[in-house]
């Protein structure tokens, strides 16, 4: 059993209409380790994921896809950990464990809880780092993969965009685009060094900065046939504009929309849609669960493809637990590059099929 506490992070308010998320909405609280009952089994957080989907947690009606973290409970939060103690016998100490384990240094896990049947699992045979198993081999990489190759439908010789294309599923949907056959990939992103380092490191054919460059003008030349698959994590603006570039019987997949989720006052909705009707093209929304019983084709296919080297673990990692509020703020604002990563702890010396 684990003998020093648990540090954590409790929700105290909801962020008011505008206000940027930050540490200022939970308290940091030392607590003691919970105990496991008959069944349960305690988890040591290794590594958070952060992502944008965490601000609506915070919101009371938005209409989110898992209910609002209550006030005064800990943050909710996808990681990586090691199971430490277990009164479970289908769940051994030493075990590594993906799922919900909150912003905190151990989490009791329920195996019949509502949180625990939405998407854990074990790992029997992780990667290092652990956070892999976050990131490019993780919920960006299966989100990525499902968006464009079954959503997007992406075809040898297609022309993709795809927005955020920095970002965590944006780097692994624009590195997906190349190893799979895309003619040209172009990506958006807020700065010229992330530009570089989409062409660079990624392997985008080119990258736009939305922030000081006219979006219509490089899409008309960048893509003169027009996208056959836009891929677009942030909607507003940036997809209006992209909509009027589409080639015939482009597919248009909504992952997100950052750009306008939190946002107050009036948004530039996608009023271009008309061009859906002029292209014959398709626009559809999906979420990566909606694929967990797939998850294990779309990671052997991406962890062929990290492996042999075509697919890099693009991970921007903030150390410490201390760290999580502000390595969610840095997704709106545009901090990150890569698949952002929190880590509370090193991974262990040992682990399972080492
Ligand atoms: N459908 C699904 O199943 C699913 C699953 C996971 C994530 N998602 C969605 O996918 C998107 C990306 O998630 P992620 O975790 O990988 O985050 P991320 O892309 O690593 O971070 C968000 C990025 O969005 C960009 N951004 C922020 N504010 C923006 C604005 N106002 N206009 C344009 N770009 C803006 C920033 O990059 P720039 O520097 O480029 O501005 C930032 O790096 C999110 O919308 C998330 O909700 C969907």
């Amino acid at each position: 059993m684990a003998a020093d506490g648990n540090r954590c992070w409790r929700v105290v308010r909801y962020p008011y209409p505008g206000e940027l998320f930050s540490a200022a909405l939970f308290d940091w609280c030392e607590e003691a380790v919970p105990e496991p009952a008959d069944g349960e089994f305690l988890v040591k957080t290794i590594c958070l994921a952060p992502g944008p989907a965490q601000r609506g947690y915070l919101d009371r009606n938005h209409g989110q896809l898992l209910e609002s973290v209550a006030v005064g409970d800990v943050m909710r939060g996808r990681g990586v950990g090691q199971i430490v103690a277990s009164r479970n016998p289908e769940y051994s100490k030493g075990e590594i464990f993906l799922g919900s384990l909150g912003w905190q240094d151990y989490s009791v896990q329920r195996p019949r809880g509502k949180e625990f049947v939405f998407s854990t699992k074990k790992i029997t045979r992780p990667i290092r780092p652990l956070s892999t198993q976050l990131g490019v081999l993780g919920q960006a990489g299966v989100t990525a993969y499902f968006g464009l190759l079954e959503v997007g439908a992406l075809k040898h010789g297609d022309r993709v965009l795809v927005t955020a294309g920095a970002g965590g599923v944006g780097s692994v949907a624009g590195q997906l685009a190349r190893i799979n056959g895309a003619n040209v990939t172009v990506g958006t992103t807020s700065t010229d060094k992330k530009c570089a380092w989409m062409h660079d490191e990624l392997g985008y054919d080119a990258a736009i900065n939305y922030k000081t460059e006219i979006i219509d003008e490089r899409l008309a030349e960048l893509f003169p046939q027009g996208i056959d698959v836009v891929f677009d994590t942030v909607g507003g603006e940036i997809l209006n504009t992209a909509l009027t570039h589409l080639a015939m019987q482009a597919r248009v997949v909504i992952c997100g929309f950052i750009a306008t989720d939190y946002a107050v006052g009036p948004q530039n909705g996608p009023i271009n849609y008309r061009h859906l009707l002029y292209k014959r093209a398709q626009m559809q929304g999906f979420v990566s669960f909606d694929y967990w019983d797939r998850y294990a084709e779309a990671e052997q296919a991406l962890a062929d493809w990290h492996q042999n080297g075509q697919l890099i673990n693009s991970e921007d990692v903030d150390e410490g637990l201390v760290k999580m509020p502000g390595a969610v703020a840095s997704l709106f604002t545009g901090d990150n590059h890569g698949v952002k990563i929190c880590r509370v702890t090193q991974d262990p010396d040992q682990l399972p099929g080492e």
